[in-house]
């Protein structure tokens, strides 16, 4: 689209009642910001101008790329204020501009089009997308004179009850011809309750100048809503929610109840998965087909091979899953993990930096980390790799078809070779050889009973 964009992102967000910038806060695992960003990535607006202003660094780090730039409100003045701050960074650069704020995720670019196009084919200067609202409140109402044609926009809080009434609100998303901005934004003042500067004022400059104002309507007010408390922000991540679960049931995907059910957009999930209540699945996710994820796990940058079966309230973090293979319930697969087929992996285990062989198994109460563990390995119950001396990790080998008794500490480094088995409660300092049996306890005394 010819077409700059000014996306405005520096308030606070003080209905949030919050420290975190308002752009900061997420629907769906992604940051409020995200969403306009994207939309005009996808619209191919030329210049994409964020003004910052709140917490700056951290939005400017989490949101730099490709055609970003960003202008630096430094006192939130107001969206007119802001608006005037990007001024620069476009220059002299004369094509229309469209202007979003940040705080409404859900604007499709479909409707960006239709405004586009009215816009161009009308000659306006000022093309304001609005919607129909049944509560309008907290939103810059449009004001028409007798006749119905626009007069101006006017916030709730300068509104009197009559315009209170009107239903027609403003979504804070316009295109504007860039030479009257630049004129019309040095003409607004502060002269109002909350004694900002307000970019709505334009609107009202152009129809007093005798510019064409284009008003177009949304379809529908979710998609335009505009998020200031957290209670619209959770009204918009279920709003989110729902679309994003309804394309993977589209796709194959059983959800037992898709309102508990948590999953970041890019997740990929095949068909016949089945994803319990309570489940919270993100970042660079593949679930492959027939996997079943149990009430409450929660998966992040991780793959789940075909078939594999996620028992309840198992955590997974960076880590492979090849397929068939079993974990939890109340595991904790920490990153850098590989877990190889058909291998089981029970209750209260946790696991890190380790791969666990074909077929093997790590049932109950242990400890596995920065271990190799090669294929047919049994793991009893309450074994810890202790592969922290207080200053450096320790690598553990077990290689395959081994068996370690239950209530063993292997202390790294050591490598336990093929076929060993290591007696129950043993602290394994020495590598056991091939084939060997390694017992390292005291010698069971009886005592007679006294009294
Ligand atoms: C704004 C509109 C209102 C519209 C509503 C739609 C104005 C004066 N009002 O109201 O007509 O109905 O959006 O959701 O524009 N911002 C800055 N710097 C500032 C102030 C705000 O960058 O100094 C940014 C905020 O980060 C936010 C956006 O501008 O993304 C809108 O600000 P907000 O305070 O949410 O405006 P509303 O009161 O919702
Ligand atoms: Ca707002």
């Amino acid at each position: 689209m010819d077409i700059n964009c000014i996306i405005l992102a520096a308030g606070k967000g003080t209905r949030m009642k919050s420290d975190k910038a308002k752009v900061l806060h997420e629907v769906c695992f992604k940051p409020l910001l995200h969403y306009p960003v994207k939309l005009a990535r996808e619209l191919s607006c030329g210049k994409i101008v964020v003004v910052v202003g709140h917490q700056e660094d951290e939005v400017k780090r989490r949101f730099g790329g490709e055609r970003i730039l960003f202008a630096s409100q430094k006192e939130q003045l107001g969206t007119g204020h802001a608006a005037s701050c990007a001024l620069d960074i476009l220059g002299d650069d004369d094509m229309d501009v469209l202007i979003i704020c940040s705080d409404s995720p859900f604007l499709r670019n479909e409707t960006i089009a239709g405004l586009h196009e009215r816009h161009t084919k009308e000659g306006a200067v000022v093309s304001i997308l609005t919607a129909k609202a049944d509560d309008p409140t907290n939103y810059g109402r449009i004001v028409r004179d007798a006749a119905g044609d626009f007069l101006r926009i006017v916030e709730e809080k300068d509104a009197d009850t009559d315009t209170r009434r009107v239903k027609e609100i403003n979504t804070g998303t316009y295109i504007v011809n860039m030479g009257f901005l630049r004129t019309a934004l040095k003409k607004i003042s502060n002269d109002n309750v909350q004694k900002e500067y307000y970019l709505t004022d334009i609107t009202g400059i152009a129809v007093s100048e005798g510019g064409k104002v284009v008003l177009h309507q949304a379809d529908t007010l979710s998609e335009v809503m505009g998020i200031n408390t957290r209670h619209e922000l959770a009204l918009a991540n279920g709003i989110r929610r729902r679309e994003i679960n309804r394309g993977f049931m589209l796709s194959g995907v059983t959800m037992i109840d898709p309102a508990a059910t948590y999953i970041e957009e890019g997740v990929k999930i095949s068909a016949d998965t089945v994803i319990h209540p309570g489940a919270m699945i993100t970042g660079a996710t593949t679930i492959e087909a027939g996997v079943t994820i149990g009430n409450g796990c929660i998966i992040s940058d991780s793959v789940i091979g075909a078939r594999c079966d996620i028992l309840p309230y198992t955590m997974i973090d960076h880590s492979v899953l090849e397929d068939d293979v079993r974990a939890g319930p109340f595991a904790r697969i920490r990153p850098e993990t590989l877990l190889k087929e058909g291998s089981k992996i029970g209750n209260f285990v946790e696991l890190k930096k380790s791969t666990i062989g074909k077929g093997s198994k790590v049932n109950h109460l242990s400890y596995v980390g920065d271990a190799a563990v090669g294929e047919g390995v049994n793991i009893g119950a309450g074994t810890i790799t202790c592969n922290y001396d207080g200053v450096n990790k320790y690598k553990t080998e077990i290689l395959d078809g081994a068996s370690i008794g239950s209530n063993t500490a292997i202390v790294a480094p050591v490598t336990v070779n093929k076929g060993a088995l290591v007696g129950a409660g043993s602290v394994i300092t020495k590598d056991v050889p091939e084939n060997t049996v390694a017992v390292e306890r005291t010698l069971q005394r009886h005592y007679k009973k006294r009294g």
